[in-house]
């Protein structure tokens, strides 16, 4: 062992016993010298001064959110097509588009989740959505910002957000397929920070095996905090962005880059510019999709395990839900809002615990324990928490079906077989317009499955410009 790792473990091991934390280093002597820089390498990632008060919120304490004050419903501008939107769309739209061809737009894409609910072993971008094609999400999302590029001619780069569990898949899938024909230079893959996973009930770091601490990724809040250190914030300015369109990597319906959200993002007379959201009405009260809420006069989301059940339920003199704003996870965020998060090298957001069986290594034995019960606390972060720490944050209302089928389960609710009715639905809608009959079933539902894909058409009045088929047979599969 070189005297320099000595000295740095002797270092290392001093800290650790400050906060009671120096188990860690119990098997240290039987590692080779690279094992060993691995292993304090993962430790001096940690905040370690901040661990001990993050030990006391979370692991000894619930670390519960108090909602303080009044919880209302946010106020939101509400989607074009409905009777009561009076604001200027045209206007907005074209405020939006011109951000876009001045270059001022990056696409950011949150892909570091493991596809765990939806029981798929590999990167959820992999994950194929196409309806009919089966292309995968990735590409989903990389034909909007390629469209985008072609009818702005624009550079549009776009920053993806990894974990240190799926990072090389990932980065080997977008060479595999060329970048989906974007220009690699525009295409940034990064990985988000862990967090230690702490054990039940005294908070002790764990080790996954001798050499090395056992970690999460730090949630998509953490993205805030990668997007500094990887030195995309950094890439950023140099181009001249000023706003990131944030998009979560299971959803292929979401409308990556769009003017009219850019446009109200940043130039309404009630946003700030720093963080906006969009929403759907909610399908039921017991959907689970966060809810916009205004708190002490600023929005911010209320996960959906978190929401009080009577206000969840409570309906308006109409009987509408009355916090009816659901979460669709699409924002658009400020490059000088997002570093405005870093106070001090630290990105300023709360952390959600979930109790979690992490197997570690039994100090006393050496041997690796598999925990039949819950054992420990995982902590993340939530992007949406930024929210509140913007001066004047808007709302925009978008159509379910033009905009919300996510990938998330296996089967039932947000599952594959619902993206595709969804994507079969909304491709219906813009095809009947434009005079296409289609076969309907029983319930009314298109009786054929449909892709559209935005390379085709971004908007309905595109499909203007093509020579579209009059009819479409029952049964059959028709991707544009
Ligand atoms: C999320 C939102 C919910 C919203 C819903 C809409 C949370 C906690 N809740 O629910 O308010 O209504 O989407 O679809 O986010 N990810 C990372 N790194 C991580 C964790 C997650 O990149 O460490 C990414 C995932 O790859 C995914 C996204 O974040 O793209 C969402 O994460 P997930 O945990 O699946 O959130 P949901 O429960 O689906």
């Amino acid at each position: 062992m070189s005297a320099k790792t000595e000295a740095r473990c002797e270092e290392v091991r001093e800290r650790l016993k400050a906060i009671g934390q120096d188990h860690v280093l119990q098997f240290c002597d039987d590692l080779d010298e690279v094992a060993r820089e691995y292993l304090l390498d993962q430790v001096e990632a940690i905040d370690l001064d901040a661990l001990p008060a993050l030990i006391d919120r979370y692991v000894r304490d619930s670390g519960a959110f108090g909602h303080q004050g009044a919880i209302e419903p946010a106020p939101y501008y509400s989607t074009p097509t409905r009777a009561d939107a009076d604001w200027d769309v045209a206007a907005y739209r074209a405020a939006g588009e011109e951000l876009i061809r001045a270059n001022r737009i990056a696409a950011f894409t949150v892909a570091g989740g493991q596809g765990t609910r939806l029981g798929f072993d590999g990167p959820k971008g992999t994950y194929p959505a196409g309806a009919v094609t089966g292309k995968p999400l990735f590409q989903c999302l990389a034909e909007w910002i390629r469209a985008s590029r072609e009818r702005y001619a624009a550079s549009i780069p776009w920053y993806i957000m990894t974990s240190p569990l799926n990072h090389e898949a990932t980065l080997a899938f977008f060479e595999e397929n060329a970048y989906f024909g974007l220009p690699e230079a525009d295409v940034m893959l990064f990985q988000q920070g862990v967090m230690p996973s702490l054990s039940l009930p005294d908070g002790k770091l764990l080790l996954a095996d001798h050499g090395c601490l056992a970690t999460n990724p730090d949630g998509h809040g953490g993205s805030l905090r990668a997007l500094h250190t990887s030195g995309a914030l950094r890439d950023m300015r140099d181009r001249g962005v000023a706003h990131v369109s944030y998009v979560q990597v299971d959803n292929p319906l979401a409308r990556v880059i769009d003017p009219i959200f850019i446009g109200l993002h940043a130039s309404a007379p009630d946003s700030s510019g720093e963080m906006s959201s969009k929403m759907v009405a909610k399908a039921s009260a017991s959907e689970k999709v966060g809810v916009f809420c205004r708190v002490d006069g600023r929005t911010q989301v209320i996960e959906y395990s978190d929401m009080p059940e009577e206000l969840a339920c409570a309906t308006d003199d109409t009987g509408r839900l009355r916090f009816n704003a659901g979460s669709i996870a699409l924002h658009l965020i400020g490059v000088d809002f997002i570093e405005s998060l870093m106070s001090g090298g630290r990105l300023t957001l709360p952390f959600h615990r979930a109790v979690k069986k992490v197997p570690h290594v039994d100090l006393s034995s050496g041997a690796l324990v598999q925990p039949e019960e819950p054992n420990a606390v995982k902590l993340e972060m939530f992007v949406f928490d930024a929210l509140p720490k913007a001066k004047s944050s808007i709302v925009y209302e978008v159509d379910r079906i033009e905009e919300f089928a996510p990938i998330k389960n296996a089967s039932g609710t947000d599952s594959p077989a619902s993206c595709h009715r969804i994507q079969t639905a909304r491709a219906a809608r813009w095809l009947e317009v434009k005079g296409l009959e289609l076969p309907r079933g029983p319930e009314g539902d298109a009786d054929c499955v449909l892709e559209l894909s935005p390379l085709t058409a971004m908007w309905p009045e595109d499909l203007d410009r093509l020579s579209l088929p009059t009819r479409v047979d029952r049964g059959s599969r028709l991707a544009l």
